[in-house]
């Protein structure tokens, strides 16, 4: 098994490498573009379906990446600023245009900004590379302030296929090679950070070579299944996204 900290390390070192080898926003971030495309228009329907965002002005979009998310938040007509700890992502995020977004070398674990810094913040692509999701909870639920709203991303440990690869792994004794997360863990954590509403969505990402049957996956009729029968979504859905909002009267959680 990797020790906690060299997992941080190597996969720190690996989106720098990502950075500096790729040019398009999916190959900068490690993801598959139709994987990020899945997740972008996931992230679109949420922001178009939610009251919470529109009078929120000061973003945080925490590990952008290429800043996919935070030109699309600039483009709504709010504030953002792109923080990332490799710098080789935030000088081709920079590249890529939107020069109003603020890019932040920083470590999501020490946000330099004054807590209550924030209306909203988002953080995709994060927690499935950190030791736990405590402290990436912690911080970002402080920078945003009472009434703000988060929405974050995680890899869902309890799909099929990832259950099948957290079995065979431990079985050959192969050390972790991403973190996975419960829908129930992150939902606890935000409930103790002072989020309430919070709210699942669930995000099925079929593979590439099967994407051309992903409407499938994105139709009223599975989103109606994974709504309403919410063991479905658990068992069949690669990641899943929760937002929530701060509470207006905590001030010191
Ligand atoms: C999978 S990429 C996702 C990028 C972007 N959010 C997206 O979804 O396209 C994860 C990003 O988070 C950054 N990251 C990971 N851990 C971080 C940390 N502890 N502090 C700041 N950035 C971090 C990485 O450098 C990388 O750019």
């Amino acid at each position: 098994m990797n020790k906690p900290r060299s997992f941080e390390k190597l996969w720190r070192k690996r989106f720098e490498n990502f950075a500096a080898h790729a040019e398009d926003d999916a190959g900068i971030a490690g993801w598959s573009p139709t994987g990020l495309d899945a997740r972008l228009r996931k992230f679109k329907e949420i922001w178009h379906n939610s009251n919470h965002v529109l009078d929120k002005k000061k973003w945080l979009d925490a590990g952008c990446g290429a800043g996919t998310y935070s030109r699309f938040i600039v483009q709504q007509g709010k504030e953002v600023v792109g923080l990332d700890y490799s710098l080789p992502s935030l000088q081709k995020a920079r590249l890529k245009g939107e020069s109003s977004i603020v890019w932040c070398v920083a470590d999501i674990n020490k946000i330099p900004f004054k807590p209550g810094y924030f209306d909203g913040a988002i953080c995709f692509g994060v927690i499935q590379a950190l030791n736990n999701s405590i402290h990436a909870v912690s911080s970002l639920s402080r920078t945003i302030k009472p009434g703000g709203y988060i929405c974050m991303d995680a890899l869902n440990s309890r799909c099929l296929p990832h259950i099948w690869e957290q079995f065979s792994r431990r079985a050959q004794n192969k050390p972790i090679h991403l973190r996975y997360e419960t829908a129930d863990n992150l939902r606890r954590l935000m409930k103790k950070n002072g989020l309430v509403n919070i709210q699942i969505h669930w995000l099925p990402i079929l593979p590439a070579r099967w994407y051309r049957y992903q409407w499938i996956m994105e139709s009223r009729l599975t989103r109606w299944l994974f709504h309403y029968f919410p063991f479905l979504g658990q068992l069949f859905c690669h990641s899943f996204m929760m937002s929530g909002q701060r509470q207006q009267d905590m001030h010191n959680v």
